[in-house]
């Protein structure tokens, strides 16, 4: 990997064995972008890139140079206002009304490895060599407000992490309304682009459109990152499917709101812009003040989504999540919430423990109701002391008792909320967010407490802190269950409302931050109803999450799916739940729920007293199962081979890095009849290796599972079967595959 300036033709190139990055500054100062894509050998001069000619109608920014308009000019950082007319990736508002700047390179600097983004969640080195940085320094000499831009090359992998940094060296303060984390032109607009979207219980799923003129975008305003938007964009070639072809991939390592848009224009330049959503932002810079953007991040294949998918995987894995649980196999648990909701008591948690010890569950999770006067949920939050009628002995006499079963202790949280029906809220009812003399708008009966203020979130952590250092709590279960409205905070003044959205986010990280550092040890599972704020933000702190209120099989295939596009494996929260299923109400087999969850963090959703005895036979053989392979499942290499959005069968597996383990998961919605034979060619094995197919126990070397197919067929369909049960509809199989020899 390697960062070059050539200072005769003012080139940057940043490269490594995959991309290539390259821009130039232009004759005005400004930067102008002029290559993104697969490596390309370093030369002096690539400035042949920019191609620039006199079009009518346009507006030029000299007056003896007809064909140096900004609007016809790939830049990197562009301002609206002069001559280009398309979205801007930054505009500050300045004391006299003007919306103008001009921003021109002042000077660089290259490091290596990877700066922070002070209180950000980023993507981050742990050797210098990992990565090489570039900053390169802008100014606008009006205002005296600087940007650097920051852009981190990998040396594996095709990745790029963007941020811009602020810093007001003038004399008067600005407003910032505008503050992208990036913006990147590409020549052509021969793309498809990928989306994932969806809502409560919907999660995830993949949409797809062709690029046409116009600005295609997505985001939130919601104050969370959400469930109707992923922050992910993948931008595919219309020829590119899961094995090949080339895709750019966009990650924004952010938890608020968002937007990511493509414009493109007249003649198919498409500019992306991804950040902060401008809708909801504005904020005031004052002299000598600072202010950093999330990061971005671009990932470039030309091998298809798939390679592009574990890109992203690995980057997640390994350099956004941190901590004690970051490469470890996720605990096996058992959560309380579909099983008794908010009706339990103690001894009830203890008989659900109980069973699922015997069945071999490793972490019993005690979700909604423990606190306060909760027992709907109307009243509580914001109480963190627990519900002496349901717990008499407290959370540390529960902990305890669930310790001394052999099993460890997870408690749910939701510390960003507060009921009008809570002592919190009685003694702090400025505490919220809300816009005076508003109706103040209520979710789920509950209020955003005002997490841009300090005290607040001191208030917030004392509580939950003081639970987790008196019992012995090995998990968190940290929920958000509503989008913020009337937006306004009592404790800033009229000319920062425009903060307070991501001051909140600041805050959500501050909490975060400092319950992780002083309880390392503690697995955090980030939730917001499900996957409302399933994004690389929350990743940093929270290495899983909830993928969807919807814990139904079938369903979970789309969601689990579309996850996957950004999101590894080891971090998306899967459970078996009861069937038929609490949000479909479908039945579906248990084999075929264990089979879903397999790909995940895996756990039971359901109080298995209430399964009968062979169905709890089959539990434990699942948790056997679950704990032989996960390393593998969690860990693995992951592909997509079939997918749910396009046919009645999804299928899609994991390889070990030594390629001598592989678990391929093969799920069919509908059962049909008298069906054709059927092969599922599989990736990423070994070809020379020979591996035990364990349902038929036959042995078959790699190049032909890969190239010639697993042979899938349904040996029941269309007649009657001797001595096998027919197969129904939400058929499922794991196929395990094992060298045996190499
Ligand atoms: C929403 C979560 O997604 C559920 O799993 C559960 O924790 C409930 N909240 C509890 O209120």
């Amino acid at each position: 990997m390697n960062i070059i300036y050539h200072s005769s033709t003012r080139i940057f190139h940043l490269y490594n064995d995959r991309i290539s990055y390259i821009m130039m500054i232009l004759k005005n100062g400004h930067m102008g972008q002029l290559y993104y894509g697969k490596q390309i050998r370093d030369q002096e001069d690539f400035s042949y890139f920019m191609e620039t000619c006199q079009r009518p109608m346009t507006s030029c920014v000299y007056e003896e140079d007809s064909s140096f308009s900004l609007e016809h000019i790939r830049q990197e950082y562009p301002v609206f206002g002069t001559t280009d007319y398309r979205q801007p990736a930054t505009e500050i508002v300045q004391e006299n009304g003007s919306r103008i700047s001009d921003f021109t390179y002042r000077s660089h600097c290259i490091c290596e490895g990877k700066p922070d983004l002070c209180g950000l969640p980023a993507t981050y080195t742990e050797t210098k060599d990992e990565a090489r940085t570039l900053c390169i320094t802008l100014k606008d000499d009006v205002t005296g407000v600087q940007a650097e831009l920051y852009y981190t090359i990998f040396a594996k992998g095709g990745i790029l992490a963007r941020s811009v940094r602020f810093t007001n060296n003038g004399s008067k303060p600005v407003h910032l309304t505008r503050a992208m984390s990036l913006c990147l032109d590409l020549p052509d607009r021969d793309y498809i682009w990928q989306q994932l979207s969806g809502c409560w219980a919907r999660e995830c799923h993949i949409h797809t459109q062709k690029l046409e003129p116009g600005i295609r975008s997505i985001g939130s305003m919601r104050g969370n990152s959400s469930h109707e938007h992923n922050p992910f964009l993948v931008l595919k070639r219309p020829s590119t499917d899961e094995r090949q072809g080339e895709a750019i991939g966009l990650s924004l390592i952010y938890s608020g709101c968002f937007r990511i848009q493509a414009e493109t224009d007249a003649h198919d330049t498409v500019r992306i812009l991804a950040g902060i959503d401008p809708e909801t932002f504005d904020w005031k810079l004052d002299c000598g003040e600072t202010f950093q953007t999330p990061e971005a991040v671009l990932v470039h294949t030309d091998q298809g989504l798939n390679h592009l998918s574990q890109t992203f995987h690995k980057l997640y894995q390994k350099r956004l999540a941190r901590g004690y649980w970051r490469d470890r196999p996720r605990p096996i648990l058992n959560n309380n919430w579909e099983a008794t909701y908010f009706n339990f008591t103690q001894d009830r948690l203890i008989e659900i423990a109980a069973k699922a010890k015997e069945c071999g569950v490793e972490l019993f999770v005690l979700d909604d109701g423990w606190f306060g006067a909760r027992s709907s949920d109307t009243a509580g939050l914001g109480d963190w002391t627990p519900n002496k009628d349901r717990l008499p002995n407290g959370i540390k006499g529960l902990a305890d008792r669930i310790e001394a079963l052999g099993l460890k202790f997870g408690l749910w949280f939701e510390p960003e909320m507060t009921n009008k029906d809570s002592d919190f809220y009685r003694q702090h009812p400025d505490w919220i967010l809300a816009t005076p003399q508003r109706n103040i708008s209520q979710g789920r009966h509950q209020y955003v407490l005002d997490f841009s203020i300090k005290e607040v979130v001191d208030a917030i952590y004392e509580q939950m802190a003081q639970i987790l250092r008196n019992a012995k709590v090995s998990y968190i279960k940290w929920d958000m269950n509503r989008s913020i409205s009337e937006c306004y905070s009592k404790a800033w003044p009229s000319d920062r409302q425009g903060e307070i959205y991501h001051r909140y986010i600041l805050g959500v990280y501050d909490l975060y931050d400092r319950l992780t550092a002083e309880f390392p040890h503690v697995l955090f599972e980030s939730c917001s109803s499900g996957g409302g704020r399933f994004d690389p933000g929350m990743l940093y702190y929270a290495p899983q999450a909830w993928a969807s209120d919807n814990s139904d099989a079938i369903e979970r295939l789309k969601i689990q799916y579309g996850t996957s596009m950004c999101y590894p494996i080891s971090s998306i929260g899967s459970h078996v739940s009861v069937s038929p299923n609490h949000q479909v109400f479908r039945d579906t087999p248990l084999h075929t729920r264990a089979n879903v969850a397999y790909f995940g963090t895996f756990g039971y959703e359901l109080d298995l007293n209430r399964l009968t005895e062979t169905e709890i036979a089959e539990v434990k053989e699942q948790i056997c199962f679950m704990k032989q392979y996960r390393s593998v499942l969690q860990y693995g290499t992951f592909y997509r081979l079939k997918s749910p959005f396009e046919e009645n069968v999804t299928a899609w597996m994991s390889v070990s890095e030594d390629q001598k383990t592989a678990l391929v998961g093969w799920y069919r919605v509908l059962n049909v009849v008298n069906d054709r034979f059927t092969r599922l060619r599989l990736q990423g094995l070994n070809p020379n290796y020979r591996y035990r197919n364990s349902r038929t126990g036959t042995c078959h070397f790699g190049d032909e599972l890969m190239y010639a197919g697993l042979i899938t067929s349904d040996e029941t369909a269309g007649q009657i079967p001797h001595g096998v049960t027919p197969y129904t509809d939400f058929e499922s199989r794991i196929y395990v595959l094992e060298v045996v020899e190499s």
